[in-house]
């Protein structure tokens, strides 16, 4: 059966309900209080598997700026994943892991020269450009062996964060930047593209995809080079408030074209988002209650300068439910507007939510945000950052079948 709204919203309130009756979710609470992000890596992990299984041919490079906890890059790590950085903190993170620097892959197209200069002495020797002062610095920085990726821009407007106007060149700049990079002894290995985050559109992937390879063609043809690389990047979606095609189905609609091209290039991708967004759960409660002109506000402990900052960098609808709705919604109910903890007015959560009458100390939940959550959470207020939770047992996809969890949470790791 496909999924409806009405039907996501209820699979995503019996996931919460599975895991806040768990003893592992009960400890963390006690332990740290609210607000507090409970995470379980082995969602990660199925995520990741379901990535495999659908494009098998395809090296997955985490990116981890969307959630950069270390519970989540170990989980990686143990099952073979590459990484995918776009700082020096975020290499010095892998290395703390123990990532092999052969694993990982820099792909901001914008780097200060000292950090080229540490990451190749890191030993990542693939790199994103798409510019000429970008390439300048691999010249000077005397790099010969990187593997250099062009950054193509596509334009897509039905994602959730389009990704093609500060990044990205169109395929004549691009043939212009090869050149070059020949001129002056530098390697361009392929081409890399991002499609743009939450894109629910599986035709614009396919349509990336065929022109860059048309474009790998066209200069392979010209020039008689062979180019290795073709870097598909991120943007698979994920259902926050409503459903979107699932990563099978975008693997279904790309394979067609993918496929071809794998036997002549090695195929990378830099998946964030879908791997992570689905392992984690926000648990707030209530500090305060008002009645405004526009009815009633409840004040929740954390907010969009915390861990609902993907509201405002990446336009997510959280759901949220009271706790006590998590079994089943029961009247009376009431529209309310759901506000963060500081002083500024835009911290403002989600506007007409349907919920119970709450009072001060009830708790509330959020789904899915593993994503661009605590990564992008600020101390604004001097406010804290949201402790993070680690679930050992949890097992959201398990839980029907196995029960609940018996072993309870580890340490709450600090944030990178
Ligand atoms: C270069 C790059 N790769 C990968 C990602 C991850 O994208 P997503 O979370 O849409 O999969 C991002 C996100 O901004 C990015 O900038």
């Amino acid at each position: 059966m496909n999924e409806t709204a009405a039907t996501l919203i209820d699979r995503r309130r019996r996931e919460c309900a599975a895991v806040m009756q768990t003893d592992d979710a009960r400890a963390a609470i006690a332990l740290h209080g609210t607000p507090v992000l409970l995470l379980d890596p082995s969602i990660v992990v199925r995520q990741y598997t379901r990535l495999r299984t659908a494009l098998p041919f395809v090296r997955f490079h985490y990116a981890v700026k969307v959630c950069a906890h270390p519970a989540v890059i170990a989980a990686l790590a143990e099952e073979g994943c590459g990484f995918d950085v776009a700082s020096g903190e975020e290499i010095a993170l892998l290395e703390r892991q123990g990532v092999a620097p052969h694993r990982v892959i820099h792909t901001h197209p914008v780097k200060k020269p000292a950090e080229i200069g540490a990451a190749l002495a890191a030993g990542i020797r693939t790199f994103v450009v798409d510019n000429e002062i970008e390439l300048e610095k691999f010249r000077r920085g005397g790099a010969p062996d990187a593997r250099l990726l062009v950054r193509l821009a596509y334009r897509s407007p039905h994602a959730g964060s389009d990704l093609s106007s500060k990044f990205g060149v169109s395929a004549e700049r691009a043939e212009a930047l090869v050149a070059r990079a020949d001129a002056w002894g530098l390697t361009v290995a392929g081409f890399s593209f991002h499609v743009g985050s939450q894109l629910d559109d599986p035709a614009r992937f396919a349509a990336a995809i065929r022109d860059t390879a048309a474009l790998m063609s066209r200069l392979e043809r010209a020039s008689g080079r062979r180019f290795t690389l073709l870097d598909i990047g991120g943007g698979f979606p994920i259902a926050y408030d409503r459903p979107v095609a699932a990563l099978e189905e975008i693997a279904r609609v790309i394979r067609p074209v993918l496929d071809p091209l794998a036997a002549r290039y090695e195929i990378l991708a830099e998946p964030g988002r879908v791997l992570v967004a689905e392992s984690a759960l926000l648990v707030t409660s209530v500090d305060g209650v008002a009645e405004r002109p526009d009815g009633r506000w409840y004040y929740l402990d954390d907010g969009l300068y915390g861990s609902y900052s993907n509201v405002l960098t990446e336009g997510v609808h959280p759901l949220v439910f009271a706790e006590r709705d998590l079994i089943a919604p029961a009247p009376p109910r009431r529209r309310a507007t759901l506000a963060g903890p500081t002083c500024d007015s835009a911290d403002v959560i989600a506007r007409d939510c349907d919920l119970p009458d709450l009072r001060v100390g009830d708790l509330v939940v959020s789904p899915v945000m593993g994503a661009y959550t605590s990564v992008t959470a600020t101390r604004f207020n001097g406010r804290p950052f949201t402790p993070v939770a680690v679930l050992t047992r949890v097992l959201l996809h398990h839980s029907r079948r196995s029960g609940m969890s018996r072993r309870s949470l580890s340490e709450a790791a600090p944030q990178a």
